[in-house]
């Protein structure tokens, strides 16, 4: 063989050995994003399903099992509280940032009124001691999930500016 010829292999061969070396040490790391990337969707699926869950559960016999709300649900009733609104984008759930969202479900509504100096009757009950936080939060995911991106995209917003100005 001549030098050359000995040369050229031996960078051959170091090259297929990097190669294969590389290959190697990112097949692991790729297959475990994968993974990741797998048991992520898989978690965000059982959440919306809780959620789902604890909606029907918890809200569904006055905001309606389908987040319909009450007939005239803009109408007053008799002592003056409001009926419960739809949470699907006919509503207007999605006009409030998630803090607010989340603290009118942990107070209920008469606490929630007040705080803001508006002394009225509400039919929205204080959840607070029945659902942990998180359950809360996995409810307002799933009645979020419902709304089309647009409606989602302009709650984000709301979102973000109360955040920035509370
Ligand atoms: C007993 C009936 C009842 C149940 C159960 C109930 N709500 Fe309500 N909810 C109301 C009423 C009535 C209102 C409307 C007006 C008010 O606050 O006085 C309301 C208002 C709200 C609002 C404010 C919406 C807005 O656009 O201003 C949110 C958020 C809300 N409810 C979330 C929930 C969630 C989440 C659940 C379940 C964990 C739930 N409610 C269960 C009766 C109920």
């Amino acid at each position: 063989m001549g030098e050359h010829v000995k040369k050229f292999l031996i960078v051959a061969a170091a090259a297929v050995i990097a190669i294969l070396s590389a290959y190697a040490s990112l097949r692991p790391a790729y297959l475990a994003e994968k993974e990741r990337v797998a048991s992520e969707a898989a978690s965000k699926v059982a959440r919306l399903e809780m959620g789902k869950q604890l909606y029907q559960q918890s809200c569904a016999a006055c905001h309606g099992a389908n987040l319909e709300g009450a007939e005239n649900w803009q109408t007053p009733l008799e002592d003056g509280s409001l009926p419960p609104p739809p949470h699907d984008e006919t509503g207007h759930t999605w006009h409030h940032g998630d803090q607010l969202l989340f603290d009118y479900t942990k107070l209920g509504g008469a606490a929630m009124l007040a705080q803001m100096g508006v002394q009225m009757k509400s039919g929205m009950p204080a959840f607070e001691g029945k659902l942990t936080d998180d359950e809360i939060w996995a409810i307002l995911d799933y009645i979020k999930s419902t709304w089309p991106q647009r409606i989602r995209d302009l709650q984000a917003e709301r979102t973000a500016f109360e955040n920035e100005n509370q």
